[in-house]
């Protein structure tokens, strides 16, 4: 059984005070963690007072990228040993904006992987394509090659602790999210593909998320996709109303949506 996970990633919005406004306004609406899973990745600098203030409660505070090195001279840089010293349980890896913006590379991103795994942190790994190419040879094949880079030298016990995700790229902040069906299409091939690396068990209980332009309208759909475990969601999550409806998706009628 896959726990629904869903992810407001607030990329570089909100300072601390908006943060923990915004806390204040959602940690009433969480759903039960039984049933599903929610994170906030916010800014860096804004993780720690995040934690604090919800120490008493299942909302999971997440990194939005990490760096290889523990530590030392890497000025700028983001330690994920200290992110696990403050009680982090995931950071996002490889976004979409870190390959194209930042330029990292598959390497870099297999590097951070490995750091985190070691570290006791769970990676959010992230590969994206093009949404209008995904079924055709050249978009698996790219997605893929990030997978097979990336995964490189992770051991078959740890694969079940790492969460995927699938991002079209001209799907990310453009209010035009994939199609429902290239949207399992793109997680089922994703899933395809650690099943043939690590076999079908380890792939059936990997989660997959899909992101990109997410929003209240279309969350309820894209969950009920059966290779969709869950979302990343960028604008839609700045705003706290839209947020709570949507971790708490499970509620809405599937026919509002329709
Ligand atoms: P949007 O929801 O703004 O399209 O962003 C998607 C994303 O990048 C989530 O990681």
């Amino acid at each position: 059984m896959r726990k629904p996970l869903i992810v407001a990633n607030w990329k570089m919005n909100k300072n601390v005070d908006e943060a923990l406004t915004f806390l204040h306004q959602i940690l009433d609406e969480l759903p039960d963690y039984d049933r599903e899973e929610v994170g906030i990745a916010p800014q860096a600098f804004a993780i720690y007072p995040m934690m604090k203030a919800v120490s008493q409660t299942p909302l999971q505070i997440i990194g939005q990228n990490a760096a290889s090195k523990c530590n030392g001279a890497y000025t700028g840089e983001i330690s994920v040993r200290d992110l696990a010293a403050m009680g982090v349980n995931y950071v996002m890896l490889g976004h979409a904006e870190r390959r194209e913006i930042f330029k990292e590379s598959n390497r870099t991103i297999n590097q951070k992987l490995l750091t985190a795994l070691r570290e006791g942190v769970r990676p959010i790994v992230c590969t994206n394509g093009e949404q209008k190419m995904v079924g055709q040879h050249n978009s698996c094949y790219s997605i893929f090659r990030q997978l097979d880079n990336v995964l490189t030298g992770v051991p078959v016990s740890q694969v079940t602790r790492i969460v995927f995700s699938f991002e079209p790229t001209d799907a990310i902040g453009t209010g035009k999210h994939a199609d429902l069906e290239t949207a399992e299409h793109g997680c089922h091939l994703l899933r395809q593909e650690i099943g043939q690396r690590y076999g079908s068990q380890i792939a059936n209980q990997v989660r997959i998320l899909y992101g990109g332009s997410v929003n209240p309208n279309n969350i309820r759909l894209l969950m009920a996709a059966p290779d969709i475990d869950g979302v990343l969601i960028g604008r839609a999550s700045l705003d706290a109303d839209s947020f709570i409806q949507m971790m708490n998706y499970q509620q809405m009628a599937l026919a509002q949506v329709m």
